[in-house]
């Protein structure tokens, strides 16, 4: 089993070809269950899926979600929480009904048990078809920091500092960066019956590399999507710059 590795000329273009590809899908299932990812790269896909709804009558109302993770501490409602940015930027402006679409919940009372509820109603839907997938720079996939094990579940997780560091763009000062988040660990991720990783950009063509390339190892969490059956990194230039 190896990856697959797609590379085009621009991140546009990388956003439109998963688009299409998570647009095949769903008419071909309409009841598919995706997964989904947040962060800065698939929001120009989820812009494509959103044009596809609204120009050629790509519909999601039958459609279930799973997104990968939740800063732990922060409301639904609030404003960087993982369910605002993806009502804002994507479940809102399509015809999603939101009950099927699920976030792990950062204000759990108990994470062992939400982790628990979470993989029980991913299996519950019968499992995801499509899981896409942005990375880190060091390597993570969701909130699956380097040392996460193959084997790992939806948890609770310590991000590390360069994952705090990186997330602090999107926050007024480093302190209002959550430490911790809940997450679908490593094996979650792979239960997917397709997996698709999206990279734009030269930040992260080390992180590319170590994935495709280093043997699987927790350090790279990446890597052990080389163990998945159907998996595909789609690149731009710059991610795809240090590949051999
Ligand atoms: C966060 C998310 C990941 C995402 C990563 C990269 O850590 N938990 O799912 O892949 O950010 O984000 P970006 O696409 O903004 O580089």
């Amino acid at each position: 089993m190896s990856i697959q590795t797609k590379i085009h000329d621009t991140a546009d273009l990388v956003a439109q070809s998963a688009a299409q590809t998570i647009a095949t899908l769903i008419r071909k299932k309409p009841n598919a269950v995706i997964g989904l990812a947040t962060g800065s790269t698939p929001v120009k896909t989820y812009a494509e899926l959103i044009h596809l709804h609204r120009e050629n009558n790509l519909s999601f109302a039958k459609v279930t979600t799973f997104n990968l993770d939740e800063y732990w501490g922060l409301d639904g409602d609030h404003n960087q929480s993982y369910r605002h940015f993806m009502q804002d930027l994507f479940f809102n402006r399509i015809d999603i009904c939101t009950w099927n679409t699920h976030v792990p919940n950062g204000k759990a009372v108990d994470p062992a048990l939400e982790g628990k509820s979470f993989e029980a109603q991913i299996r519950a839907s019968g499992g995801v078809d499509l899981w896409l997938l942005g990375i880190g720079h060091n390597g993570h996939i969701a909130f699956n920091e380097p040392g996460s094990t193959i084997n790992s579940r939806t948890r609770q997780v310590d991000l590390t500092q360069t994952t705090i560091e990186a997330n602090t763009r999107f926050f007024q000062n480093q302190d209002d960066v959550p430490r911790k988040a809940i997450t679908a660990g490593i094996a979650t991720i792979l239960d997917a019956r397709q997996i698709l990783l999206l990279a734009t950009g030269s930040a992260k063509a080390n992180a590319i590399k170590q994935a495709l390339q280093d043997q699987p190892t927790s350090q790279s969490p990446a890597s052990f999507l080389q163990t998945h059956a159907n998996c595909t990194f789609m690149l731009d230039k710059e991610a795809a710059s240090q590949i051999a």
